[in-house]
């Protein structure tokens, strides 16, 4: 049947590398919860829900009974992409606008009730890797295999700088860092299911860590626990 892997952790720390290496490695789905909450906030902002930086919050809410989120395969990638109402959006979500708004519509107890139910769905079969920030500690907080991430703010800031100049974005190395340190403050003082170390989480610190020796380090986890 499988286990469920649950990877938390800072925003930019490498965590869905890591979930998808793992997944991969283990024939296991991977569901990227930030992608759902991304998708939610990219529905706000293509509805005119927001002005400026201020959410209308009665309207999205109003609108959440509308809003179907999926996850379908994309062989060509090797990856899951994430649907709205039937729209891939995949493209639409890894903006700098929308991780500069996702917190307001992340923190709505009224979205992350409707997440988790979709979340908790999707895990029902097991044999799934899931990342996010409350996977462990409140999605499935009997998940077998529980992995914090963090990392130092530069190499984050980097890695994501990386990624937007890639797809030929514009975009500062300090407004990155803002946009970070931003998040995880945000995450980790939210009134619903903040962002927390749990006691039993095993802490990745991937700072000095190829993607290679990150997955070699859960695997011999995996195995010492004899997970696998
Ligand atoms: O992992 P990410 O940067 O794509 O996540 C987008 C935002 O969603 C992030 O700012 C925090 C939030 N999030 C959350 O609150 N809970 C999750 N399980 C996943 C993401």
């Amino acid at each position: 049947m499988g286990i469920t892997i649950a990877i938390d952790g800072y925003s930019s720390c490498g965590k869905s590398t890591l979930a998808k290496a793992l997944a991969n490695r283990l024939g296991y789905r991977y569901i990227d919860t930030g992608a759902m909450y991304r998708a939610v906030c990219w529905h706000a902002v293509s509805q005119g829900f927001f002005k400026g930086m201020v959410l209308n919050i009665n309207a999205l809410i109003a609108a959440l009974p509308q809003i179907d989120i999926e996850f379908k395969y994309n062989a060509v990638r090797n990856g899951s992409e994430v649907y709205l109402n039937g729209q891939n959006i995949e493209a639409n979500i890894r903006t700098l606008e929308i991780s500069n708004l996702v917190t307001q519509v992340s923190k709505l107890p009224e979205v992350r009730r409707k997440m988790v139910a979709l979340q908790r769905d999707m895990g029902k079969q097991k044999a799934i890797v899931m990342d996010g920030r409350d996977i462990g500690s409140h999605v499935f907080p009997n998940a077998e295999l529980k992995i914090f991430m963090q990392a130092d703010m530069q190499v984050r800031a980097q890695r994501r700088l990386q990624e937007h100049q890639q797809k030929g974005e514009n975009v500062s190395l300090q407004d990155i860092i803002d946009n970070l340190k931003y998040r995880d403050q945000e995450d980790m003082n939210r009134s619903e299911n903040p962002l927390i170390k749990t006691a039993d989480a095993f802490i990745l610190d991937n700072t000095f860590l190829t993607r290679e020796a990150q997955l070699d380090l859960i695997l011999n986890e995996l195995h010492k626990r004899q997970l696998m």
